[in-house]
Parts: C-alpha cells; sequence; structure tokens
C-alpha cells in the first residue's frame, strides 16, 4: 500500500554543481580490524593477498569506484609518528594506540604499505597529519618525503627505502577533531595552528595538496566562523591565498539512535522508536551541511573553500563479545537507508560539499565490507555506494519538491520518508530514492524536463525487515535486485517503492 507522496520537478537541461566523486570517499583508521585483518594481512598469509593487502577488499572496493581513501585517522592520527611506519619492518618501533583498545602497534603498515594500497584500489590518498602531538617539521617532511623528486634529505631517505619516484598525493589534513581527541583545542587555539601547519606543508615538484583544515563537531558553527574569519582576516580575495594556507575545512558528524553516548543501541536489535530516532538523526546532516555552507557563504560567496565531511556514519554500540574499542558492528538495511539519505544531501549540497568520507570502509562502524578470517561479506551500504557509483563526477540536477506527504509523524518527532536526487552525463542520469517509511510504501512522480528520456534499469534494494543483514552464512540477505516499479507516465517518472527500500533508476537521455 502507498501512503506516502513526493511530487517534484527537475530540469535536466540545467545544471547544477558536479558532483565530486570524492563525496563517495573512504577512512581507514588504525582502529580495531580496519587496517590489520581488514586490508592488511601480510605477504606470508594464506589469504590471497598482493603484497600484504588482501585482494578480495580491494576488488570489492574497485567495484564501486573509491575514489579517495583517508589515513592513518582519526584520533590515531594525532598520535602517529610517521617515521615510525617506514623502513625495514622488523625495525620498525612499535608504539600503544591509546584510543583504540590500548593496544600495541607494531607499525607493519606504514606510509608504503599505505601508498601502495592507494594504487591497488586506485584511490586518491588522503593523509591526515600530526596537529595534536606531532610538530611542525614532523609535517613539512612527511610532505618532502611522500612529494618530492631530487636529492632532499626525505626524498634519499624514500629511496633507501625502497621507492624512488616521489608520489601523488592531492589531500593532506591539518589534524583531525582537535576540538577532542586532536588536541581538545579552542576554535581560536586551532586556527592557528592550522596557518602554521598549513604554511609549511609545502608544494612540491607539481604536487599541489588540497589542505583540509580540521573543522568543527556536528554543528559547531563558531568553529567554522573562526577558521573563515581567519582567511578573510588576510585581505585579498579568498582565491588568491589558495597556496598560502588550507583549501577546505572538515566537520565530522555520526548517526546514533539515542542521546546516551553508553547506550548508542544494538546495530541488528532495535525497535520501531530506536528507528525512528535514527532517522531523525541522520536527517540533521542536512541542517547542519547547509549550516556550515551559509557561514562560510557569508566569507567566500565564489565558495572557493571547500567543505568536507569526512566522517560519518551510523555508530551503534559494539557487536556483543567484540573489544569496545575496536567499534566492530553490523550493518543492516537501516544502515542502508541512512546512507542513501545522507547521498542525497551531499548531491544537494556539491556545490560546497567538496568530499565526504565514511567511517569505515571496513570491519568499523558503518563499513562497506566485513572480513572473517578469509571470508569476506558485502554490507547493505556497500550496495547503496555501488548502485549510486554513476552520481561520481556527474551533474546534479536539483529536485524542485512541488508538494509532498510523506512525513512519519510520531511521539520521537517528525520527518520526510521520501528522498530522491538526480544527477547527469552523457547519454544518461541517474535517479536515487529512499523510502524511509518503515511500514508503508511511497510514490515519488518526477516530471523531468528539458531533455527526452526514457527508464533503461532499474535497482531496488529491501527486505523484508529493517533488520536484516549480511553474514558470512547468508551473504545476499540483503542485496540489490532488478525493479520493475518505476514506469513512465506522460512526462513524468513514477516510481512506487516499497516500505524502507532503497532504488535506483537508470535513464537514457535523447
Ligand atoms: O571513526 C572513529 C573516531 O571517531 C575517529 O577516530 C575520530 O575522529 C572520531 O571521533
Amino acid at each position: 500500500m502507498s501512503t506516502g507522496n513526493l511530487h517534484g520537478v527537475v530540469n535536466l537541461d540545467v545544471a547544477g554543481a558536479t558532483i565530486s566523486r570524492h563525496l563517495y570517499g573512504h577512512f581507514a583508521e588504525h582502529l580495531g580490524r580496519c587496517i590489520y585483518e581488514g586490508f592488511w594481512v601480510g605477504e606470508d598469509s594464506p589469504i590471497q593477498n598482493t603484497a600484504g593487502v588482501r585482494d578480495d577488499v580491494v576488488q570489492a572496493l574497485k567495484e564501486i569506484s573509491i575514489p579517495n581513501l583517508r589515513w592513518p585517522g582519526g584520533c590515531f592520527a594525532d598520535e602517529y609518528h610517521w617515521m615510525n611506519g617506514v623502513g625495514p619492518r622488523e625495525e620498525r618501533p612499535s608504539m600503544v594506540n591509546t584510543h583504540w583498545g590500548d593496544v600495541v602497534e607494531d607499525n607493519s603498515f606504514g606510509t608504503h604499505e599505505f601508498m601502495q594500497l592507494c594504487e591497488l584500489l586506485g584511490a586518491e590518498p588522503y593523509v591526515s597529519g600530526n596537529v595534536g602531538s606531532g610538530t611542525v617539521a614532523e609535517m613539512s617532511d612527511w610532505v618532502e618525503y611522500l612529494t618530492r623528486s631530487g636529492d632532499a634529505p626525505m626524498s634519499r631517505l624514500r629511496r633507501e627505502h625502497g621507492r624512488t619516484e616521489p608520489w601523488k598525493v592531492p589531500f593532506w589534513g591539518i589534524g583531525n577533531e582537535a576540538w577532542g581527541c586532536g588536541g581538545n583545542m579552542t576554535a581560536e587555539q586551532y586556527t592557528q595552528l592550522a596557518s602554521q601547519f598549513a604554511t609549511y606543508t609545502r608544494n612540491h615538484d607539481g604536487n599541489e595538496l588540497y589542505r583540509v583544515a580540521a573543522g568543527p563537531n556536528k554543528d559547531d558553527y563558531h568553529w567554522t566562523e573562526t577558521l573563515m574569519k581567519s582567511i578573510s582576516a588576510l585581505g585579498g580575495p579568498v582565491a588568491d591565498r589558495k597556496h598560502n594556507g588550507w583549501q577546505a575545512l572538515s566537520f565530522h558528524y555520526y548517526t546514533h539512535a539515542s542521546d546516551d553516548w553508553q547506550h548508542k543501541g544494538s546495530a541488528t536489535e532495535f525497535d520501531a522508536e530506536e528507528y525512528h530516532r535514527t532517522i531523525l538523526n541522520a536527517w540533521r546532516i542536512d541542517e547542519i551541511v547547509r549550516g556550515h555552507a551559509r557561514v562560510m557563504d557569508a566569507y567566500d560567496p565564489e565558495a572557493t573553500v571547500g567543505l568536507v565531511c569526512d566522517e560519518w556514519g551510523t555508530w551503534w554500540d559494539v557487536e556483543p563479545g567484540t573489544n569496545p574499542g575496536f567499534l566492530f558492528q553490523q550493518n543492516t538495511l537501516r544502515d542502508a537507508l541512512v546512507a542513501g539519505l545522507h547521498f542525497d544531501v551531499f548531491h544537494a549540497n556539491a556545490r560546497r560539499l567538496v568530499m565526504a568520507n565514511i567511517a569505515q570502509t571496513v570491519n568499523v562502524l558503518q563499513a562497506m565490507v566485513l572480513t572473517d578470517g578469509a571470508k569476506m561479506v558485502l554490507t547493505p551500504t556497500y550496495h547503496v555506494f555501488a548502485m549510486n557509483a554513476g552520481h561520481q563526477d556527474a551533474t546534479s540536477h536539483p529536485v524542485q519538491v512541488v508538494s509532498s506527504d510523506a512525513r512519519y509523524r510520531g511521539e520521537v518527532g517528525e520527518y520526510a520518508t521520501l528522498t530522491t536526487s538526480v544527477s547527469s552525463r552523457e547519454g544518461s542520469a541517474l535517479v536515487s530514492l529512499t523510502n524511509l517509511d518503515a511500514s508503508n510504501g511511497g510514490t515519488v512522480r518526477l516530471d523531468l524536463r528539458g531533455r527526452d528520456w526514457q527508464v533503461a534499469t532499474a535497482k531496488i534494494l529491501a527486505a523484508p525487515s529493517l533488520q536484516a543483514h549480511n553474514t558470512v552464512q547468508d551473504p545476499s540477505a540483503v542485496a540489490p535486485v532488478a525493479f520493475d516499479g518505476a514506469r513512465r507516465e506522460g512526462d513524468a517518472l513514477v516510481v512506487d517503492l516499497p516500505p524502507h527500500s532503497f532504488a535506483t533508476v537508470e535513464l537514457t537521455l535523447g
């Protein structure tokens, strides 16, 4: 039964912002089983690998066109000293990973291993530098080590460690969560440090860094404003200062089912109320992205400074029996719907929002893949990334909502249950649709104007229950299948969505 209706208009001949492929970015921290076991098994592992990196995980991520990978943290980044992770592995000093499980990190996965992982994935590296416990010189040297050719101290050292040519590193984080685990600073303190660190992370030999300042937590607009004011205090157009400081600022936003950090709720066993709280919480991403963009617009109306959401996703209680510091959680259809909603918001804000990184790629938080020994499971969230891959670097076409009665109203609050976004490239367009209604179907009617079009193919990700998830025993409990709910009626695309479902429709454009 269809009870919610959304009617929108889309002008396919009017181009909105380009949806950067980097909105589909990823994040891998030295946390739990993300790096070790998840990506890295070592050359001697019986698990099939290339130079120590597991082949199945690489293949799965290549299939969703992973555009970038952020590393080594997270909180870990601000206690990571990169020099400990280069050179012969058996000689690398170890350290304690105080944030995540208090385990000993042997640094066997370091800079060279990370860069090789990126090469295997075909992903662009996004390195998070250490501001919290590191020095300006240390960060400066790391950039030189990675990106400089010729006879410089750090490029010599890199060559001694087996790599002759410098790498290309496009993205560089100036610390992480400086308001919290990255140093417990005020916005004013961090803003000073950000310019200082950014100044000495140099562009070597044509490698142009896109430096990302560690921005606010959630909706801390004061933090954003403090950073933006510091740029405007330099005078002159923002674009002219491209190489003098940082080029973007980041924020983090996680979705929970409750405000109680000690009881975030189970990933798989949740009731209707927890579901509604989750979706209400997930919708906050819309207000938060727009809020930061508004502050940035006041100082930088041309949007030359990027907004980056370099940690997002669901955060539940860890799976029973697993290390609380390892943040291992299952992933259900609910997680997939949260991802569908986020991407519609990201697409709608693509003018300012230039990058987003889900936390995290393997075995941690809202992962793409879960590994169990030699086995690997694709999560429902993975399938959303796969079905939405066609939006990467496509032209967005804003959906003008004419009317919608698709809303959940209940004791916990109210939220829109139907959300959609549209993009196009050359001869095709991609429409994504999410029905967040836990129990009712919904119909989306989009008047598609400005181009000839026809429905080519459609897919749907759904399951009998919101709690459905994939396991080693049942890896395809939630997997996309062909969908016959999309049709053309006159000039409108009409899509009937079952309860709690995510769908994509590909159109051929004339
Ligand atoms: O993704 C897990 C942690 O969440 C990151 O290390 C930190 O940046 C954030 O608080």
